[in-house]
């Protein structure tokens, strides 16, 4: 479903992604780890379509088709989604707004009718129930005001009613409190599917307890260094990074 082959990303003469190569199937979890400031953020903004980066070498497939010249938002139409890991407050945007407008976009994209409004707000209303989210949250605009964690539980409630086709999470479970985290992982495993991928950042084994990855990847120095099973998360965990930062041997 996602093939990210050979890429290479700079931030003006900064080089950020450095031959990132990653394959993740259909149905599949893939989790990825590694040190601050090795390009994990970078990754998914790049994947997602955000402008601001050089992609100066590689691709980018989705279901075999090159994203990297679409718009962010024909991404989001053929089902790529992203957690952010610092979710933006849109003060001036009703929270029902921007769902609504989310949803009939892509449904437009896809070819469907939009919802009727009745029909929405109970997807809404179930979709808030089962994740925590208050009816207060729901009235608000979009984040704004809103906790570490209730942003993070508004990202998931958007991801239910996108159904992506892949989604990314990108530290979702930092700042979330254990109830907190129970609930998003129980979001994204309802959402878990045959025909949908997840790539799944975050720095603590902790969240792979909740949400079962099938692969875990090891990213430093701008390039996913080891794959393996969701053991490699409990090696992590013990050892560290520090074997994947030495320098190559000369
Ligand atoms: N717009 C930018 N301008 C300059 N440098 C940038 C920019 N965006 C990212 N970087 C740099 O690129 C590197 C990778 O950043 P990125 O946010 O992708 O790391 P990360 O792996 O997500 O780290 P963390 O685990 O701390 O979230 C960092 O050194 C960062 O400072
Ligand atoms: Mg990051």
């Amino acid at each position: 479903m996602l093939e990210i082959r050979n890429l290479h990303v700079s931030v003006g003469d900064r080089k950020i992604l450095q031959g990132l190569t990653l394959s993740v199937k259909a149905g599949e979890v893939a989790a990825i780890m590694g040190p601050n400031g090795t390009g994990k953020s970078t990754l998914s903004y790049v994947i997602s379509g955000r402008e601001g980066y050089d992609i100066t070498e590689g691709e980018v497939l989705l279901d075999g088709e090159n994203i990297l010249a679409l718009e962010p938002h024909e991404r989001a139409a053929k089902g790529v989604f992203l957690a952010f890991q610092y979710p933006v407050e849109i003060p001036g945007v009703a929270t029902m707004t921007f769902l609504k407008a989310a949803m009939n976009a892509q449904r437009r994209a896809r070819g469907e009718e939009e919802l009727a409004t009745p029909d929405f707000m109970k997807r809404v209303k179930d979709a808030a129930a089962s994740l925590g989210v208050s009816q207060d949250m729901l009235r608000r605009p979009l984040n704004s005001g809103f906790s570490g964690g209730e942003k993070k539980r508004m990202d998931i409630l958007q991801m239910a009613l996108l159904q992506p086709k892949l989604g990314i999470l990108d530290e979702t479970d930092s700042g979330l409190d254990i109830d907190a985290l129970r609930v998003v992982a129980d979001g994204v495993n309802a959402l878990r599917a045959p025909e949908r991928a997840f790539v799944v950042i975050t720095h603590y084994q902790r969240l792979l307890e909740y949400i079962k990855p099938d692969t875990v990847h090891v990213m430093a120095k701008g390039r996913i260094q080891r794959s393996g099973g969701p053991e490699l998360a409990l090696e992590l965990e013990k050892h560290g990074y520090q074997e994947y930062l030495a320098e190559e041997a000369a």
